[in-house]
């Protein structure tokens, strides 16, 4: 059977691997306090604001899979983490999200493309989709996100991705082409899966929020 951490500290304790030189420092405070600092997580930046734009609705379902099975379009799936500024995961974090087609459509009759996401024990969120295509008003691609959890600040934002022709291979230089795109940080790599028939891309994007 696996020893906890706590008792292999004190283990190392008592055959003279671990010891203590600091007076009046009780072992037991210190291996306490030892395993604590381990388990802490780092600090994280509140992920950054951007516009709400005119195409949100309430009440989208609560569905991973966004691409119906003839959609055109490039596959992606889309996936992350809620954290809190402290860096621990938000269980029961209410993530909506609602994007264009792959034609830059939005459906504002329906929900298409609209989603309510919940996060898992662990923070996670995911869904399939596919590649927003661009449209007239708008110059990059992009998801848009609003993420809300009790003590916390919604978050409004959008996710944007280094592959938009729009940033010529350097999003580094060139994110600013659009003028709502006023961090870097919302541009995310692209990884590409699968084999040239079902290829398809992926898409990290942790969302960090404000406690109250
Ligand atoms: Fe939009």
């Amino acid at each position: 059977m696996r020893i906890t951490r706590r008792e292999a500290l004190l283990q190392c304790a008592a055959l003279g691997s671990l010891s203590l030189a600091a007076p009046g420092l009780r072992l037991t405070d210190a291996v306490s306090a030892f395993e604590l600092a381990e388990q802490s997580t780092a600090a994280r930046a509140a992920t950054q604001w951007n516009e709400i734009g005119p195409f949100y609705k309430r009440l989208a379902p609560n569905t991973s899979q966004l691409r119906a099975p003839n959609d055109p379009g490039l596959g992606l799936a889309v996936s992350g983490r809620v954290f809190n500024t402290r860096g621990q995961a938000l269980t029961g974090a209410k993530i909506e999200i609602w994007q264009a087609d792959h034609h830059g459509l939005y459906d504002l009759d329906g929900y298409r493309y609209r989603a309510a996401l919940e996060s898992d024990a662990s923070g996670l969120y995911k869904f399939q989709s596919v590649m927003p295509g661009h449209y007239p008003a708008r110059v990059c691609q992009h998801i848009h996100y609003v993420v809300t959890a009790p003590g916390h600040k919604a978050l409004i934002t959008q996710l944007y991705f280094a592959t938009d022709p729009v940033f010529d291979g350097d999003p580094d230089k060139n994110y600013a082409k659009d003028p709502l795109v006023m961090s870097r940080e919302l541009v995310r790599p692209v990884t590409l899966t699968g084999d040239p028939k079902t290829i398809q891309a992926a898409v990290n994007f942790d969302v960090v929020l404000e406690g109250l």
